[in-house]
């Protein structure tokens, strides 16, 4: 018996990895976090499967689940929004279950800020504008931020940000960032990324607030950054005609970078 800790992705059905939607498939048990894990996906569960919704439960309950079902011998897929790997919620699942001794894996998902730049139709790191992005959140009731992760100390670096679960306190965030990108930085919030109902707005940084109104609250990814301009920056070495690499050598001493 198996706990398959699984990235469900940001919302779209079929931006689901073919590994998680074949555990799925073969899982007895599935317990999904809420209304941010899509129909389409949960649909790949076998017919007659136990599905749990965990939005309502608290962690003991949750833990008590996945316990029953590694007494009965029956796997258990465990999925959650986007990716695992941030704020999933999954490293204190994962604490207890090493505890108490169940078996886990992790099949990683399409994270939202991948998702929103691909709705934007954007790169997040551009030469000479941005080789950065900084995935971070403001400070929540239930989770503070930690001494030293401010807005202004990532707004510093000048790097792309991408700003998860802030959109209720957009005034703030607005605050801290324009002494650093000043108001014309570029600004894209996306909402609901890849759902039937995905609504992107852009503006520069000090007509954000007015540009978003009021409508938009929840599942929302503020991206802020010069790069989203998708202007002003250099093009890639990379592929220069000129450049020397591995698997393209150019001259007559070519040199071949390692890693490249
Ligand atoms: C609890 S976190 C989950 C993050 C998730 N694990 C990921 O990989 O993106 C929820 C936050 O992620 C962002 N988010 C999740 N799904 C989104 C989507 N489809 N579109 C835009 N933002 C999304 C929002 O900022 C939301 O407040």
């Amino acid at each position: 018996m198996t706990v398959h800790f699984i990235g469900a992705g940001p919302g779209a059905a079929d931006l689901l990895t073919l590994r998680g939607r074949d555990l799925i498939a073969a899982s007895p048990v599935c317990l999904y976090a809420g209304s941010l894990v899509p129909e389409g996906v949960l649909a790949h569960c076998p017919p007659g499967a136990r599905l749990v919704n965990t939005a309502p439960l608290a962690l003991d309950a949750i833990i008590a689940e996945i316990a029953s079902a590694h007494a009965e011998g029956k796997d258990v897929a465990r999925l959650h929004s986007g990716d695992l790997s941030v704020w999933s919620a999954m490293g204190e699942q994962i604490r207890r279950l090493r505890d108490l001794g169940i078996p886990y894996d992790v099949t990683p998902g399409v994270p939202s800020f991948a998702a929103s730049a691909a709705a934007l139709g954007v790169e997040l790191t551009l030469p000479g504008l941005a080789q950065s992005v900084i995935l971070t959140r403001t400070g929540g009731r239930a989770s503070p931020m930690p001494a030293g992760e401010t807005l202004a100390a990532f707004a510093a670096t000048g790097a792309t940000l991408a700003i998860h679960l802030s959109i209720h306190a957009l005034n703030r965030v607005v605050e801290e960032l324009l002494p650093h990108y000043g108001p014309e930085c570029p600004v894209a919030v996306v909402w609901r990324a890849t759902w039937p109902d995905q609504r992107i707005v852009r503006a520069p940084l000090a007509g954000i607030v007015d540009a978003i109104g009021s409508e938009i609250d929840r599942t929302a990814l503020i991206l802020v950054g010069p790069a989203l301009a998708q202007e002003g920056f250099q093009e890639s070495r990379l592929y220069a005609d000129d450049y020397d690499r591995r698997y393209r050598p150019r001259g007559t001493a070519p040199r071949f970078p390692e890693g490249e």
